[in-house]
């Protein structure tokens, strides 16, 4: 039977020891391929102005810039030590020119309405510490036509899979984390009980053995 979920707190990622260990971490991810930019093209966010909450390091946005044409990223993040780390990690990149990163929450997006192309965010939503409150916010900067990507653990992954990512987890030191971003996260059934209630009850939840994901189109019409 699956644990009931614990929380995370709602500061984010905070603290230079552990934004630093978050960075290799994200990079082992990124040069594995496991980052899921990818994803992102599949799901058609492939053009245009992007939102991405959470970019931590920033590496996925960045990865999906590089592999795209006349595109743009603004990153928003609620911890200012992880906006600075994506703020130099653009700079690598040689990409500062395509980025701008906000030093904000989810749940109080700074734009105006029907504003981005496509809003995208991984390994994020457990620490929301409003979830419902932040899908109405995207819903509402998302233009028509535009497309939504979340993608995040799921608490249910049978025990060899948790077993599987927790030896993944490199640096080690990352791995405490790992295991309590996996008793935040949510199960697909709970996702979607918390998005009937929100202006993206439209977009389908999808689930894989390791994570789940929440995908949508803003189409033209009211919803
Ligand atoms: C586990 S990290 C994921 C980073 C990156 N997206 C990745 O895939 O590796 C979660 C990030 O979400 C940020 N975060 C947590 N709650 C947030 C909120 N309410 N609004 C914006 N960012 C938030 C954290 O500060 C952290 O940078």
């Amino acid at each position: 039977m699956t644990k009931p979920r614990v929380p995370e707190t709602d500061q984010g990622i905070q603290g230079e020891l552990l934004v630093e260990t978050y960075d290799q971490f994200s990079q082992n991810m990124r040069d594995k391929g496991l980052l899921g930019w990818n994803d992102l093209l599949a799901a058609g966010i492939d053009h245009g102005h992007a939102l991405e909450i959470g970019p931590g390091p920033g590496y996925l946005g960045l990865e999906w810039l590089a592999c795209t044409n006349h595109t743009h990223l603004t990153g928003l993040d609620i911890s200012p030590d992880m906006i600075n780390l994506a703020e130099e990690n653009a700079r690598a990149y040689n990409l500062s020119d395509r980025t701008t990163y906000v030093l904000s929450s989810g749940d109080n997006l700074p734009f105006e309405d029907d504003y981005f192309d496509a809003v995208f965010t991984n390994g994020s939503l457990h620490e929301w510490a409003k979830p419902q409150g932040t899908f109405n916010e995207i819903w509402r900067v998302l233009k028509p036509g535009g497309r939504v990507h979340i993608s995040d653990l799921r608490r249910d992954m049978a025990a060899p899979l948790r077993w599987m990512m927790w030896m993944i987890c490199q640096p080690r030191d990352i791995r405490p984390g790992f295991i309590t971003s996996l008793n935040a996260a949510y199960t697909p059934g709970e996702l979607q009980d918390l998005l009937v209630e929100t202006t993206m009850q439209a977009c389908a939840v999808k689930s894989n053995p390791f994570g789940l994901t929440i995908q949508g189109y803003k189409s033209g019409l009211a919803v």
